[in-house]
């Protein structure tokens, strides 16, 4: 079977473009790690660029769209790492575990085993997410699909040891990374099919889905409507719509998952 992204993923590298703010905490949590692994590392947002990265990416139309300044990705994926316990210093799966299907739990173990530091993993809280007016009003197919695929962060800091912390991480309303978190303060990009496209949400949706959700944000946003309801979202700079940052330090220096030498 094809990789998923080899079909929704033509055209991300226009409007999923690294967020600063997030970027930035990425790096901190990376700490002092030289080399870090990127599972489901599509076309390279949020890679360190002063660190050596192994890229993991099952998707050809994803690693096609790497820029040429970053590693070529490894084709492989999160479940089967082709790396020996202990051999990078750091791991990170940036918006990617809940594609992980049945490889979610074993994925999440495999960065344990081959990261000798710390696993940096962004996710999304989907009991949060679902409560941002276009999954709650609009579009609960995805509020509904997200509870069964995104792992709850609880569960990702439970596969990773236990001792993961989880932080919330607001989205700013210029964020640069349109994921579908992004569209608290933008109704305005429903109706851009582009945008649409480059977030999982929509992409995984039938036709007659979207049009149901484009017809009626563009009905609601031509009639006032959405503006009296949300309107006051308008006037916040950032929004917490479910973004979290899962990070988990030094793997404990016993039992599975110990370095091979
Ligand atoms: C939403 S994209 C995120 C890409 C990148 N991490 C970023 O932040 O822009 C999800 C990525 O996960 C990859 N993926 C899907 N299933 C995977 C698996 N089983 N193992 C590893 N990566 C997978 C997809 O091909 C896609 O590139």
């Amino acid at each position: 079977m094809k990789p998923r992204y080899d079909n929704i993923g033509a055209g991300y590298g226009r409007s999923r473009r690294e967020d600063p703010q997030l970027l930035a905490r990425i790096q901190a949590a990376l700490g002092s790690a030289r080399t870090v692994v990127n599972v489901g590392a599509g076309a390279g947002s949020y890679e360190p660029p002063e660190r050596h990265v192994i890229a993991i990416e099952p998707s050809d139309v994803m690693a096609e769209q790497r820029p040429r300044s970053k590693a070529p990705a490894i084709r492989a994926s999160a479940g089967a790492l082709p790396l020996r316990d202990g051999s990078v210093d750091a791991a990170m799966a940036i918006l990617t575990v809940h594609h992980w299907d049945d490889e979610r739990e074993r994925g999440v173990r495999e960065l344990r085993r081959v990261a000798s530091g710390p696993i940096v993993i962004v996710t999304c809280d989907p009991r949060v997410s679902g409560q941002m007016w276009l999954l709650r009003d609009y579009l609960p197919e995805v509020a509904e699909l997200d509870l069964q695929t995104f792992p709850l962060p609880e569960q990702l800091a439970d596969w990773l040891g236990g001792d993961a912390q989880i932080e919330v991480v607001p989205i700013a309303r210029d964020t640069p990374d349109w994921s579908l978190m992004s569209y608290w303060a933008h109704p305005e990009r429903v109706l851009d099919e582009g945008a649409r496209n480059a977030t999982s949400g929509f992409a995984r949706m039938t036709e007659t889905v979207v049009e149901r959700v484009v017809g009626r944000v563009r009905q609601d946003l031509a009639s006032g409507e959405w503006d009296r309801r949300y309107g006051s979202l308008r006037a916040l700079s950032d929004f917490d719509a479910g973004l979290r940052i899962v990070i988990a330090s030094s793997r404990r220096a016993s039992g599975p998952g110990q370095a091979d030498g």
